[in-house]
């Protein structure tokens, strides 16, 4: 079966496109010396994870589940940030995680010496972190900025100094700091960010006890425009500068372009414009469309007015505002006709959600030579489930 074959609405995975770009990281990690890690928040089709695994380090998790998945699925290095643990997950993730990451001096007075006992026995000593706030904003939008004012995302320098100061017994128990501040940025970003870490927390990481660095994700690398020269450049000074070994997870730069959402126009609606009610949603299948919010590229589309025939794109939820974007196209549109949305494998399959009871799109796999394959269905019941 062929894209244009396949039931709609379905995700559509790119395996050609998941690995240039799974290619593209691993070059980068062999070239500067860091580990490359997948961030699962931005995509967990766990039946990639045995190609994943063939050009990463392995995996990085918001939390339990997550790291359960990356332990069963992956294999590999299972690394996991949550700003709190809860009591009665901590002993799982000890054992099952080579890096904790904590978000706070309480956090780690609280869990680091359990999960310490849990690792050493697994003959892991290093694998206790807690994530920095360098303080150093590189973008504008605050949603998105784990660095802007009264962010709860990482330890200040002022609180670090205070928590080294004040617990110096737990904060022995730390072998690495962790790094997160970047969104779909560039290597330039980086490089500011970098100063910021090293002129804050350089002394930090020249401590004996210090084993590594993490430097979080929003590293655009497998992009186009992406200077990854700098990147190799600045993991390698790190490296030169400090005896540490330097990680980046990334979520988008694994499965940048690597996936579609292949959808069905059901109506055409005429309310002043012509709308499509399509069979996927912007709410409920891509809902970061109007959370970051951004407009998704559309094969063989063109912005309004640019081509002959334009639409509002729409679904069939309640919610008004559940508009995908305004687009045009040389020919006209009728019921029956099949839309490609493109850039859908990252924050698409791990967000979507069944809002208004609409069916969760299917997932198919994609491989070099065009030829789609069902990983999964869902039905009904998959909407029930999860509900009482
Ligand atoms: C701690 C952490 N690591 C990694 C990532 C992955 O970021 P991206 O998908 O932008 O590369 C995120 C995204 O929010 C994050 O919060």
């Amino acid at each position: 079966m062929n894209i244009n074959e396949i039931p709609t609405p379905s995700y559509v995975i790119d395996e050609g496109r998941l690995e240039d770009n799974l290619k593209i990281l691993q070059s980068v990690a062999e070239a500067s010396g860091c580990s490359i890690l997948l961030a699962q928040k931005a995509f967990s089709a766990f039946s990639e994870y045995p190609l994943i695994a063939k050009y990463l380090a392995g995996c990085t998790a918001s939390g339990l589940y997550e790291a359960r998945l990356g332990a069963e699925e992956m294999g590999k290095e299972n690394h996991v940030f949550s700003p709190a643990y809860k009591e009665s997950e901590i002993e799982e993730i000890a054992s099952i995680c080579d890096h904790v990451i904590f978000n706070s001096f309480n956090e780690l007075e609280r869990f680091a010496s359990k999960v310490y006992e849990i690792q050493k026995v697994r003959g892991i000593t290093d694998g206790i972190g807690i994530r920095i706030n360098p303080e150093c904003s590189t973008q504008d939008e605050p949603i998105y900025d784990p660095c802007a004012p009264g962010s709860r995302l990482g330890v200040t320098e002022k609180n670090f100094r205070k928590g080294m100061k004040e617990r110096p017994e737990v904060f022995a128990l730390v072998s690495g700091l962790h790094c997160h501040t970047l969104c779909e940025q560039d290597s330039d970003a980086l490089e500011t960010t970098l100063a910021a870490v090293r002129e804050r927390f350089g002394d930090v990481l020249a401590l004996p006890q210090m084993k590594w660095l993490n430097l979080g994700g929003g590293h655009h690398i497998s992009k186009k425009t992406y200077d990854r020269d700098r990147l190799i450049r600045l993991v390698k000074g790190l490296k030169e500068d400090y005896p540490l070994n330097i990680y980046l997870e990334p979520g988008e730069a694994v499965a940048l372009n690597a996936g579609y959402l292949v959808t069905e126009v059901m109506d055409v609606v005429d309310n002043d414009k012509q709308i499509l009610i399509l069979d996927a949603s912007a709410a409920c299948h891509m809902p970061d469309v109007l959370e970051m919010p951004y407009r998704p590229p559309l094969k063989d589309s063109g912005l309004p007015d640019e081509k002959k025939y334009t639409y509002r794109l729409s679904s069939c939820t309640c919610l008004a505002g559940d508009i995908t974007g305004d687009y045009s196209f040389d020919t006209e549109k009728k019921r029956g006709d099949r839309l490609v949305f493109e850039d859908m494998a990252i924050y698409s399959m791990v967000k979507n959600n069944t809002f208004n009871g609409m069916p969760l799109p299917s997932i198919y796999a994609m491989d070099a030579g065009g030829e789609c394959r069902l990983i999964k269905a869902f039905g009904y019941e998959d909407f029930k489930n999860r509900l009482s």
